[in-house]
């Protein structure tokens, strides 16, 4: 399996205090630091863009995993560039006119790419993004309907990464949406390698256990 990675998402934090929340994480133990970004739109919330991003990048040199959960992912490629993101993943239901100019323009930014699914959206339809020439560094499968944090791990969405983790042994996929203790194990068993988890982490008395607890998990 590839590294594994726990990424706390910052959407649970505290957002007036973002600095000294990174801050926190990393010293609980997490690889990344993931970012989620929406735009009211493609999602029915509203919450950071480049800004903040940018603001964040003065006070920590994390490896910052953006989310993009938006209608429009190219526009944000550049500025997102260069407010310092580490990472740009777009989702694949409104980009499929535009995917390999997407990656490319991400990678030659100098950010990592990666490609989101809703859990509606088979995996058949981002095999040409892994495969090709232009490829994806990651694949996100969401285990929730993208839009807020604290809802619940959908179980049935683990055969995707297990078809993901049998065609692509070294790629990274993430899983993003419920992931706590109790739904690890079996995000693990799939094979999933890059764990997002909001309220698991910042809703725990001791967030630095529960991120040994996820990390263990996929170690095994
Ligand atoms: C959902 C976001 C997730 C969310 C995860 O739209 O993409 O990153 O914050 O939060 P939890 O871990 O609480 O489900
Ligand atoms: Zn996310």
């Amino acid at each position: 399996l590839p590294t594994p990675k726990i990424s706390p998402s910052m959407l649970s934090s505290d957002f007036a205090n973002l600095a000294s929340e990174a801050k926190f994480m990393e010293d609980c133990g997490a690889d990344w630091l993931h970012m989620d970004i929406m735009d009211g739109h493609f999602v029915p919330n509203l919450t950071i863009g480049e800004p903040v991003i940018k603001a964040l990048r003065k006070h920590t040199k994390a490896f910052l995993d953006c989310h993009l959960m938006v209608t429009n992912p190219a526009d944000y490629v550049m500025p997102f560039a260069k407010a310092g993101a580490s990472s740009f993943t777009f989702h694949a239901e409104v980009t499929k006119d535009s995917w390999p100019e997407l990656i490319k323009s991400i990678k030659s930014s100098g950010m990592q790419a990666g490609v989101a699914i809703k859990p509606g959206t088979p995996i058949e339809d981002i095999f040409p993004l892994v495969e090709g020439e232009d490829s994806v560094d990651m694949v996100l499968v969401m285990t929730v309907e993208p839009g807020f944090g604290g809802q619940s791990f959908m179980p049935d969405m683990m055969p995707k990464v297990k078809e993901l983790r049998r065609r692509y042994p070294n790629l990274d996929i993430q899983v993003d949406g419920g992931l706590a203790p109790s739904t690890i194990d079996q995000a693990a068993a799939a094979g999933a390698n890059v764990i997002v988890a909001g309220s698991a982490v910042f809703g725990a008395k001791d967030p630095a256990g529960v991120i040994k607890i996820l990390r263990n998990s996929i170690e095994r």
